[in-house]
């Protein structure tokens, strides 16, 4: 089965076309960051009017590149939610009239059962069950998957997620939207150990998160860290963004090695924007190791929104006999345990 792949539930245009018997046979990508950027944040009126720009020929160029014309999908799958409701609808809109007019099956999927499930993209991918920790600009949770649509929340965040805390120390610091990955770049410039943050949460049982606590502490440490002109040297720039980084990256450590240990399942994936991190994913490294267990996490281009992780989701429930009716679908909030499993 060839089931098209539509991502558009924020500020990326994701398309893909995979294939149930030959893998992943082309996608494509646009990002709108450099528009956002100039506002320090997602504009969503100006989200949903880029995706209305780009999905069509996002698509055209997705069916050139596997070599095939459109009456070869044999399914939709587009992002039915959570996520911002003008750009959801974007592509539930195009998605949803695309398999009418095709007359195939669409199918509404959930944008981070889609993330948790980008490393079954990848060679040797994790066997269910497993822990998964999902780690995106509106998400940090801890899941027990027990295989698709089967997860119990182990844990989340209280209040801002690792992507969006990533995000807010960087525009603290005077950097670009989106702030993770400056803040994995400046980092590596850092002298490890200079400051030391905290790690919220730890010091008591649970699984839950919570970052907010760190975006005042990064505001402190770099008011402090000013000169008379208000300016901060980029040495102690660079120390201020390592130090976040360990107390993000140590934090979530420490809560995935006991979500290993109080499940008892030696595979963890993770998953979303900041699965990305290359110190998140040397530190989880470290852990697995311990735990006598492995790692997954998908290619780089993968942890972050795109239209393959919603078209292999989407093609595993159009296998297994699932899809939506003829309504549009498009879900801003949407609790991943309320899934139904397959
Ligand atoms: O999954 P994603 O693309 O979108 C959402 O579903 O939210 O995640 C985007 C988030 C942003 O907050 C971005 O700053 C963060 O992932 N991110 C990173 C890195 N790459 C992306 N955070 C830390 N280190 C990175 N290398
Ligand atoms: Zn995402």
């Amino acid at each position: 089965m060839r089931v098209l792949g539509i991502e558009t539930s924020c500020d990326e245009t994701g398309v893909a076309l995979y294939d149930s018997e030959h893998g992943l046979l082309s996608d494509a990508l646009y990002s709108q960051v450099k528009m956002h950027a100039e506002y320090g944040g997602v504009v969503p009126e100006l989200a949903s009017r880029d995706h209305v720009r780009k999905l069509l020929p996002l698509i055209r160029e997705v069916m050139a590149k596997a070599g095939l014309a459109l009456d070869a999908v044999d399914g939709v799958a587009y992002t039915a939610g959570p996520g911002l409701i003008g750009a959801l609808m974007v592509g539930a809109s195009t998605g949803r009239a695309l398999a009418l007019g095709l007359g195939v099956p669409a199918i509404g999927v959930h944008h981070m059962e889609g993330h948790l499930l980008a490393p079954m993209l990848e060679n040797n991918p994790p066997a269910f069950p497993f822990v998964a920790l999902l780690v995106s600009g509106g998400h940090t949770q801890l899941v027990r998957v027990e295989g698709i649509g089967q997860y119990e929340l182990l844990g989340e965040s209280l209040d801002d997620a690792a992507g969006e805390a990533f995000d807010k120390a960087a525009k603290m610091l005077g950097l670009d939207y989106p702030g993770g990955p400056l803040i994995a770049k400046l980092a590596l410039q850092g002298e490890r150990g200079r400051y030391r943050f905290p790690r919220p949460m730890t010091d008591r049982p649970g699984l839950d998160f919570s970052f907010s606590g760190l975006k005042t502490f990064t505001l402190n440490t770099a008011n402090a860290a000013r000169d008379a002109d208000g300016v901060i040297d980029p040495q102690t720039m660079a120390d201020i963004a390592c130090a976040f980084e360990d107390a993000v990256v140590e934090t979530l450590a420490i809560k995935c090695r006991r979500a290993l240990q109080q499940t008892g399942l030696k595979q963890l994936v993770i998953a979303g924007g900041v699965s990305a991190n290359q110190r998140l994913r040397e530190r989880l490294d470290e852990v697995v190791k311990k735990e006598r267990a492995g790692l997954f996490y998908a290619r780089h281009e993968f942890c972050t929104d795109n239209g393959a992780m919603i078209a292999y989701a989407g093609c595993q429930r159009l296998l297994a006999g699932q899809n939506s009716d003829l309504t549009i679908l498009a879900r801003p909030r949407w609790p991943l345990d309320t899934l139904d499993a397959i």
